[in-house]
């Protein structure tokens, strides 16, 4: 559970590097500086030093020991103002030797003691947002812009309206991101529902939710999976092979478009291993396709494929009218 080692390593690699980059500026930055000031090379020595002599000054007689810490105190607050005037006078700006990290808190290193930095935990979700396939729309399909006024809200006699039962499957989605992770709440769910009524929508926001719990998601269409199993069983292909892995490794994969895949006998076979292993191991998926039930269930998928999808997920059949035209029509008035 949690990130991926690539995303995680990615992401250590970057604050090494810009670690390494403030420390080689700094020492530029020294380098100029001695050669107009060389007083501010012995200046900078003697700060250096200063841990250690707060060591040495806290050795020794118990008595005495407050004052001469402060002692070391002063002579460092001292040295600091002259460092900072010297600057100054030789037209430097007065920090201009100092290392600048971009998070002061943890020095760039990501930690502060044993625990993770808030910046590396920022980004670690950033670069998870990356390799999740999702990229830009995490921001813009959120559950807070999904709008239930798009489905009718009239009923008939006896019966729910359209948008009784989406905003059903939007409470249950945002549920399903709360219970993400929890013990014996795992669960997968196949969204079904003709084009343009927001499975894709609301997929991305239950994606982003998870993420941001600190888990590693995948998504990716139902071609795209299939190519990339083709392109490492045929080509041999390397990155094609990372994709498979994260396919069977993530937390939560999300399958969007099924059924659009080309379908033969290597791709059922593909897509019932990937189901298969995933259900055995409890690691969860959400499958959108805009097959109906029975159209996906009995004609398209081999029995062993559609016996796991009814078995194992929790269906939800989006209603109402293309949501993608309406937004057209609107936007053009
Ligand atoms: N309830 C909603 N509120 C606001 N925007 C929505 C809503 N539902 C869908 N949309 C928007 O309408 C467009 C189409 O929705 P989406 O892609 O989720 O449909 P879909 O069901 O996945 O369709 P397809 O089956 O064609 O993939 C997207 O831009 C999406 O953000
Ligand atoms: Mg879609
Ligand atoms: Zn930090």
């Amino acid at each position: 559970m949690g990130y991926s080692s690539e995303v995680v390593k990615k992401v250590r690699q970057e604050f090494e590097n810009k670690r390494q980059r403030a420390v080689t500026l700094a020492e530029t930055h020294c380098t100029e500086a001695y050669a107009k000031c060389p007083v501010l090379m012995e200046i900078n020595r003697a700060l250096s030093l200063t841990g250690l002599s707060v060591l040495n000054a806290s050795f020794g007689n118990p008595k005495g020991l407050e004052e001469r810490i402060a002692a070391v105190k002063k002579e460092n607050q001292d040295l600091q103002a002259t460092k900072r005037q010297l600057l100054k006078q030789a037209g430097f700006p007065e920090d201009y030797t100092d290392i600048k990290y971009e998070c002061e808190k943890c020095g760039d290193t990501g930690y502060v003691g044993v625990n993770m930095c808030q910046c590396m935990k920022k980004a670690l979700v950033k670069e998870a947002y990356n390799s999740s396939g999702l990229g830009k729309v995490l921001n813009t399909q959120t559950f807070k812009n999904f709008n239930l006024e798009y489905y009718s809200d009239e009923k008939q006699e006896g019966m729910v309206s359209d948008r009784d039962i989406m905003q059903n499957i939007l409470e249950k989605s945002k549920q399903y991101v709360s219970d993400f992770g929890k013990s014996g709440k795992e669960a997968n769910l196949l969204f079904t529902g003709t084009t343009g009524l927001g499975k894709t929508h609301i997929t991305t926001a239950i994606a982003k939710g998870v993420i941001d719990k600190g888990f590693d998601v995948v998504y990716d269409s139902a071609q795209n999976v299939m190519r990339a199993f083709e392109q490492q069983r045929f080509d041999k292909n390397e990155s094609a092979a990372f994709d498979v892995d994260r396919y069977f490794e993530c937390d939560l994969l999300i399958i969007d478009d099924l059924g659009t895949e080309l379908r033969n006998s290597f791709t059922q076979s593909v897509l019932y291993n990937l189901l298969n292993t995933r259900i055995n191991s409890g690691k969860c998926m959400i499958i959108s396709t805009n097959l109906d039930e029975t159209a996906l269930l009995l004609k398209i998928y081999d029995e062993r494929i559609t016996s796991r999808l009814i078995g194992s997920f929790k269906f939800f059949k989006f209603v109402g009218k293309d949501i993608r035209i309406k937004k057209t029509k609107q936007n053009k008035k």
